[in-house]
């Protein structure tokens, strides 16, 4: 090999060298024959919605899959959450605790219903709710938590569920990053009162929009029911899940998912396991892989309770301290770069424009500030430390490449941590072109 292209290969990506990874990354979302030849007769049928045969397979196939007696299909992750906060009793007023770290919509669901959003600490390491920092935020008003299980790491559902229990507080679990976790054998999802499952086109089991709520309580099935069927009910659950209906006396709205939905979800299940455990396997590959190289960054420490992993992302920790002092957002540009695109975790919530509720435009959002966590000024130490120094972020689509595409990403963090001189400078000089 002549030296020019040796020094092409080894000069970072950042510098015009070449990149690492040569192999493109897996293709996402996937579909299979199974679901075009469904699809077809669905189109045919003239059954396109309302409670139809795949809606209901669906829903009895996602149950047993996530281990819970019952689950319902919707339009999105976020109406999930705000039919489950409202059927396990959450009304205007109440407070509900929410981690610091989440997307948006796990606290704008709360918020929507008219519940108060009090933001409690994150772990360091997992970026789930820190047990601790939700007992210190429960107040006469708490009414109900929602552990976020995200990216690659579950909450302590251990914890969380025994404080919430003795101080009489309903779980929601956000599980839209996690279909098919499991905490000591049981499914993310079936752990609290009621599970929330996004199927949003990034996510691992996805129709392109569309969410699911889990539950073992037949009155919470049933009130979830009302209140994406326009109020409608089940009269007797222990004849018919879905028939006939009577009015339940609700403010029910139409949150109703379609056929077509459906099918590509019953399609995506079928493919789940299989691919839950191709993603474990690479994620040991990347976990060792990353010791062995000793750098600075390294894959989250995975809670031995935790039986089956589901991952929406793997979950890295950077650590600046083995870097010499280059910051997490330059190590991140030159490993993307390198084809290794490594992102920042959400940043914390209560920073959204969109949680700035003190603006009367918006009737229902408004809140007095007097009865709010004061959201501009609060400054939780994990979530902002894990935003901007700590936290990345790998998504699970790469967890479903070869093993040499592994290979090759392991290969663009050995690159970058070798020539760890270059890449603050090369961050520092695209930030002053970017300004
Ligand atoms: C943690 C979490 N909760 C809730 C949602 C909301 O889901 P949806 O986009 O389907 O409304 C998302 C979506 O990305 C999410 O990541």
């Amino acid at each position: 090999m002549s030296n020019h292209l040796r020094s092409r290969r080894t000069r970072l990506a950042v510098r015009g060298g070449e990149k690492a990874v040569t192999q493109p990354p897996p293709r996402w979302p996937r579909s299979g024959a199974w679901e075009a030849r469904m699809m077809a007769n669905v189109v045919r049928s003239g059954r396109w919605s309302w409670l139809g045969p795949h809606e209901r397979a669906f829903c009895e196939e996602f149950s047993a899959f996530i281990g819970s007696r019952y689950a319902l299909a919707l339009a999105n992750g976020t109406v999930t959450l705000q039919c489950a906060l409202q059927a396990v009793g959450v009304e205007p007023g109440d407070e509900v605790i929410v981690p610091g770290m989440t997307w948006v919509a796990t606290a704008q669901a709360a918020i929507d219903i008219g519940a108060n959003v009090v933001f409690a600490d994150v772990d360091l390491e997992t970026l789930t709710l820190d047990p601790a920092a939700f007992e210190r935020a429960i107040t006469g008003k708490t009414r109900a938590v929602i552990p976020v299980h995200l990216y690659g790491c579950m909450c302590d559902m251990d914890a969380l569920c025994s404080i919430a229990r003795k101080r009489g507080i309903k779980v929601v679990e956000d599980a839209a990053h996690q279909h098919g976790s499991c905490w000591k054998g049981k499914g993310a999802g079936a752990l609290g009162d009621a599970g929330s499952f996004s199927f949003q086109q990034s996510k691992v089991l996805t129709s392109g929009e569309g969410g699911a709520v889990t539950t073992n309580d037949p009155e919470i099935y049933r009130t979830v029911f009302a209140l994406k069927q326009v109020g409608w009910a089940p009269t007797d659950l222990k004849k018919s899940l879905y028939e006939p209906l009577e009015p339940a006396n609700r403010y029910g709205h139409n949150y109703r998912m379609t056929e077509m939905q459906a099918v590509l979800l019953r399609g995506g299940l079928k493919r789940l396991e299989g691919e839950t455990l191709r993603r474990e396997k690479r994620a040991v590959q990347l976990r060792e892989g990353l010791e062995a190289i000793g750098g600075p960054l390294r894959v989250a420490r995975r809670d031995p309770r935790i039986t089956r992993q589901a991952y929406y992302g793997l979950t890295l920790v950077y650590d600046s301290s083995c870097a010499g002092g280059v910051s997490k957002q330059a190590f991140a540009y030159a490993l993307t770069a390198e084809g290794c695109p490594v992102g920042n975790p959400y940043w914390p919530v209560y920073r959204s424009p969109l949680l700035n509720l003190y603006d009367r435009t918006s009737p229902i959002p408004y809140r007095d500030p007097e009865a709010v966590q004061d959201y501009r000024n609060l400054r939780l130490p994990h979530t902002e430390r894990a935003f901007n120094d700590t936290a990345l972020v790998l998504g699970h689509v790469h967890l479903l490449g070869s093993e040499s595409y592994i290979r090759q990403l392991l290969d663009a963090v050995r690159k970058v941590s070798d020539h760890l001189s270059e890449v603050q400078a090369a961050w520092d000089a695209q930030q002053r072109k970017a300004r």
